[in-house]
């Protein structure tokens, strides 16, 4: 199967019930274990790249593990660049291949965010590129952009349908209560998604594809087997899994997820490593790594995303 655009995944998500899971990728294990669990539970899947992914891993070698991927499985997937900052970054992933670009100009005054996501948007679509476009900011750490609590805004619904049909995105990505990274909010505090504000939204705009970014659940027994095998984490939550899957329920078509998966990466490469002090080879830990990523994914298609036999 070749790489898709989220346009059908999205239609048949919406009307469905369920959510497509975004996961963010960095490295092969990474895109491996995301895959091999999509592929056995017959899932759709987007594997998006953020701008500290590329830096790292370099485009050309995301996309390529990508098609290696696509190769060994037969699921949609979707390549998406998450977070694009401005024009040239979703048009050289446009360039190269990516079948579906995020542009974050959601800390830009309204008009300017719609200038700026409309640019994308008549660029993509010239070449088949699908667009996520953001309005409303969340709290939380996106590459080395942190938002502070109270600088995070809930999306406006009075804005969204003048946002959309100006802008022309295919989905829209908005702040409802969720927050990017491992430390969303203190134990004892109480995450809510507010769906009170989604319906709001959803009423404007029915049948438009909402993305929820900053969705992971920071599971704990992860921070547990991390900190107890020479961690340092400090105490956090995440959003509660009923939360999303409700969303997921309403017009949330798209839910990102990194966090969740560098945890379970890490538990399973400290734990590894405590169990075996002699082990040296990268792929004795790296292969607990990548089984972790896979049983996370696996749970979230079932728990979170209800994606699962959708493929
Ligand atoms: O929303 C941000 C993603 O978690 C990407 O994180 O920029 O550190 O790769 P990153
Ligand atoms: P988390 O940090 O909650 O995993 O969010 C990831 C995200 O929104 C990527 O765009
Ligand atoms: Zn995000």
């Amino acid at each position: 199967m070749s790489l898709v655009t989220t346009t059908e995944m999205f239609k048949k998500a919406y009307s469905g019930g369920y959510a497509i899971g975004a996961f963010n990728v960095n490295n092969m294990e990474i895109v491996q274990g995301i895959v091999e669990a999509a592929n056995e539970l017959r899932s759709p899947v987007i594997l998006q790249a953020s701008a500290g992914a590329r830096k790292y891993a370099q485009s050309a070698y995301l996309k390529h593990l990508v098609e290696a991927a696509i190769e060994t499985s037969d699921i949609p997937v979707a390549l998406h660049l998450d977070h694009g900052a401005d024009f040239d970054v979703c048009k050289d992933c446009i360039d190269t291949g990516f079948t579906s670009v995020m542009i974050d100009a959601s800390s830009k005054p309204f008009e300017e965010n719609i200038k700026i996501s409309k640019e994308v948007v008549e660029y993509a679509h010239s070449k088949g590129v699908v667009v996520e476009a953001e309005l409303g900011t969340l709290a939380g750490v996106e590459d080395d952009v942190k938002v502070a609590d109270d600088k995070a805004q809930y999306t406006d619904p009075d804005q969204v349908v003048e946002f959309v049909d100006k802008t022309g995105c295919d989905s829209l990505a908005i702040a409802v209560g969720t927050s990017h990274g491992a430390y969303k909010f203190k134990p004892g505090q109480n995450p809510k998604i507010r769906l009170d504000i989604l319906d709001e939204i959803v009423e404007r705009l029915p049948g438009f594809p909402i993305v929820l970014h900053g969705s992971s659940s920071v599971p704990q027994e992860y921070v547990k087997i991390i900190n107890e095998n020479g961690g340092a984490l400090k105490d956090a939550i995440g959003i509660p899994e009923d939360q999303l899957r409700e969303a997921a329920k309403r017009a949330v078509c798209k839910i990102n997820i990194d966090s969740d998966l560098r945890l379970g990466m890490t538990a399973g490469i400290r734990q590894h490593l405590a169990l075996h002090p002699d082990h040296f080879d990268p792929r004795q830990y790296l292969t607990d790594g990548r089984a972790n990523v896979k049983a996370i994914v696996h749970h979230k298609i079932i728990n979170v995303l209800g994606s699962d036999g959708k493929a």
